[in-house]
């Protein structure tokens, strides 16, 4: 059982939508009209003044209302996988883990390509008990209660029907790391032909709230960080669906390998991925 699920008077979702609306009704005022963009861990690994300042806003916000919980935020930590590993790993005594992407699908931000999201989960004791994901350009917030369900716009979320991987629609994503990109191209060649179609939009949170809303059958990536991927988890599972590592096992924290379905083609889904080594 949790412990007191409320500090104050607000509620923990009700801060995490509170502050995932506000930053995600600034960077879509800055859509357009940012002034820096760099790189990272490599050169199509970007991050503008944009995705820091709604950092900042939202560990802020945080801060202001549980100034003892801890915070994994993306652009607090060094780039590359290692350096995502041991901010983990460092954080993993906080009782209470926010882990936030302020700005997932940064590359379709700085292009205008209407696809990205704030991602803003909140883990107890290293279980996702919150998890939220904001789309400010459609104005869609999606929302998960470990327990209670996940909406979004008062509607509560239930995963798709498809049984079978050829009447799936699924997506995946390409991240800078390069070490990935055959293993993710396995993948790509082993499930085009055996599912109805696949998707790449350029956000992992957004994709996986996409599978829970039943609009995406499933969705599969191989090295995503945490925050990528915290709040969609808990949304998949409270849909109905399920998210595992591509060898089955289920999720927690530290998966950065992934593979989330409406549960009904999971075990074909991880099957084709492992017949073509595309599972690590
Ligand atoms: C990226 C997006 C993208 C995925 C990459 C992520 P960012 O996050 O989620 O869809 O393919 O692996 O790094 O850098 O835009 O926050
Ligand atoms: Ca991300
Ligand atoms: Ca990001």
């Amino acid at each position: 059982m949790l412990a007191n699920h409320t500090l104050g008077s607000k509620s923990f979702t009700a801060v995490a939508i509170n502050t995932a609306s506000k930053a995600g009704e600034w960077i879509q005022s800055k859509l357009g009209d940012y002034n820096s963009l760099h790189t990272k861990s490599a050169m199509n690994d970007l991050v503008t003044e944009v995705d820091k300042g709604a950092e900042t806003m939202i560990r802020n916000l945080i801060q202001t209302h549980f100034p003892k919980h801890g915070i994994l935020g993306e652009e607090s930590v060094e780039p590359g996988p290692d350096a995502s590993r041991q901010a983990l790993a460092k954080l993993s005594g906080a009782e209470y883990l926010w882990i936030v992407d302020p700005l997932d699908g940064t590359t379709n931000f700085v292009h205008g390509f209407p696809f990205f999201a704030v991602s803003i989960a909140l883990a107890y004791k290293g279980e996702v008990i919150v998890g939220v994901v904001y789309n400010p350009v459609h104005n869609e917030l999606f929302v998960a209660e470990k327990g209670k369900g996940a909406y979004v716009r008062g509607r509560r979320l239930r995963v798709s029907a498809e049984a079978k991987l050829s009447d799936s629609l699924v997506a995946t994503g390409f991240p800078p790391d390069k070490d990935h990109a055959a293993v993710n191209m396995r993948g790509l060649q082993a499930l085009s032909g055996k599912v109805r179609n696949i998707r790449v939009n350029g956000s992992a949170a957004l994709h996986m709230a996409y599978v829970a809303a039943g609009r995406l059958s499933g969705f599969w990536e191989v090295g995503l960080n945490p925050w990528d991927i915290a709040a969609g988890s808990l949304l998949i599972s409270e849909s109905g669906g399920m998210v595992t590592d591509p060898l089955g096992q289920p999720y927690n924290l530290n998966v950065r390998n992934v593979v989330a379905s409406n549960g009904l083609i999971h075990q074909q889904f991880i099957d084709e991925l492992k017949a073509a080594e595309a599972a690590e």
